[in-house]
């Protein structure tokens, strides 16, 4: 690949749009730090922009069908700027970008999940004139190597420790545009967030991936060890880790999180359902049972560990009696607070071919009675936070109901909102001691009790 360098290029603006998950917003901050070294800068308004980048979700039709319409939108735009450059990117472009490039003829080029380093060269065959083109190809290196590259001075940073998905679930349109599931090495990765932390100043890590908890299976590692491993970096304060899979919940990965203090007090363990004829037909390898019983060792190892999760509802032909069994596993399970959506189908999947004989309306009449009961099952386990004291990480301001009020989140990722004590008070970034006066089934009221900087003590 050719070497660039800024200088080579004279400055231009990039206006970005990201749908979906964190992996997503993850892989626009790294097309981010390479466009910023082709002396690209980000603008918040597209009018202004000289290249565009959507960066694409295909997990349900909802998410398609956004970006489909700000494509739309993008045509008459082009009509009138010639010279603006139109490329798409993530899921979608990795399985439709070569027809998306036959059918709009205002996109100029697609890459998929697996090309984003290749944007260098991208950029090059764009100045060179071509338009039209798509990369999609899969890296073939026998491992998974990625220095992490951050564009953004927060304490904050995630980290991909593995890529792609091998399981197959049968809803689920991720393998397809992800790739078959592979780790980074251990060392690797601990010397990636070591780096981090010692010249970005780097507290809190999250680690990512499609299904992390089974980190290093290919290179004979383990999530645990790695865990272990990061919890030794000085300097460190947060480990968190999303998102993982029910099966993969060695006992293990379990008792660390009883012992390792720096693993955070939270963990997303999607259940996909309570039932256990449609968690078979999902092909997610577990039974209600199986996963009531982590629930219950997880307690057992870390007594107040705060558990959230993501339920699909209308799986094709779910019965009346199956989304019951979904509805008593949340007042079971005691989820702090869950994801929930109607099913999609995705072509190209197994469940796509399903025979379905159930109704959006039924569907959408599930979800709301889901996220209703839900929303009471939180509301009932938060108000046992008021009058504890919790150390949080200020992550930005919000104003409610015209005040200004700072915003954060506990270790185990409940939002907290508190008043500024003087006026012109900066507390972005900084840990502070907070008592818990009220709270919502969303978020909680705090008063601030101390101020320990930019640096969390212990
Ligand atoms: N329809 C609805 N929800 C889906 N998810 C994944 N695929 C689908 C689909 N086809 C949900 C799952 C997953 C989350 C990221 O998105 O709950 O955990
Ligand atoms: Fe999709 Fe299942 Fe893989 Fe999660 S584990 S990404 S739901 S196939």
């Amino acid at each position: 690949m050719k070497n660039v360098c800024c200088s080579e290029f004279a400055p231009r603006k990039v206006w970005m749009k990201t749908f979906g998950c964190q992996m997503n917003y993850h892989d626009s901050e790294r097309i981010l730090y390479h466009l910023d070294k082709l002396n690209f800068t980000l603008v918040k308004s597209r009018e202004e922009a000289d290249l565009v980048i959507f960066n694409t979700c295909a997990i349900r039709e909802l998410a398609n069908n956004k970006f489909y319409s700000q494509l739309g939108e993008f045509k008459k735009i082009k009509l009138k700027r010639p010279d603006l450059i139109i490329g798409i990117c993530g899921c979608v472009s990795q399985i439709e970008g070569a027809a998306l490039i036959k059918k709009f003829k205002h996109l100029d080029f697609a890459f998929g999940t697996d090309c984003i380093d290749r944007l260098p060269e991208m950029i090059c065959r764009i100045d060179g004139g071509e338009r039209g083109f798509h990369i999609n190809s899969w890296d073939q290196s026998e491992n998974y190597s990625i220095e992490t590259e951050i564009t953004h001075n927060s304490p904050q940073a995630f980290v991909n420790i593995t890529k792609g998905c091998n399981n197959y679930c049968s809803y689920c349109i991720v393998p397809y545009t992800r790739g078959r599931e592979k780790s980074r090495s251990l060392v690797e990765v601990v010397d990636d967030v070591r780096n981090l932390v010692e010249t970005r100043g780097i507290q809190e890590v999250t680690l990512l991936g499609q299904n992390v908890n089974s980190f290093g299976r290919e290179n004979r590692e383990t999530f645990p060890e790695l865990l272990a491993r990061l919890n030794e970096i000085s300097g460190l304060s947060i480990i968190r880790y999303v998102t993982s899979h029910p099966r993969d919940m060695s006992d293990e990965l379990i008792k660390v999180h009883g012992e390792l203090e720096k693993l955070a007090g939270h963990l997303h363990l999607p259940v996909q359902s309570g039932s256990n004829s449609v968690l078979k037909r999902m092909n997610r390898g577990y039974t209600r049972e199986y996963y009531l019983d982590l629930l219950f060792k997880l307690r057992r190892a870390k007594k107040d560990i705060v558990v959230s999760s993501d339920i699909i509802v209308g799986f094709p032909n779910e019965t009346e009696a199956e989304f019951q069994d979904t509805m008593d596993l949340l007042e079971k399970a005691k989820f702090d607070f869950v994801f929930s959506f109607c099913f999609s189908p995705r072509k190209g999947t197994k469940a796509f071919q399903m025979k379905d004989t159930l109704s959006n309306e039924t569907r959408s009449n599930r979800l709301q009675a889901l996220q209703k009961k839900q929303l009471l099952i939180q509301g009932n386990i938060r108000k046992q936070l008021q009058g504890r004291t919790m150390r949080i990480l200020v992550d930005g301001a919000n104003r409610m109901d015209g005040v200004l009020k700072w915003k954060g989140r506990t270790e185990c990722n409940r939002i907290v909102h508190f008043e500024p004590v003087g006026p012109n008070d900066n507390l972005r970034w900084h840990w502070i001691d907070v008592e818990i006066l009220s709270s919502t089934a969303l978020s909680a009221q705090g008063k601030l009790l101390f101020d320990h900087g930019l640096n969390k003590s212990k």
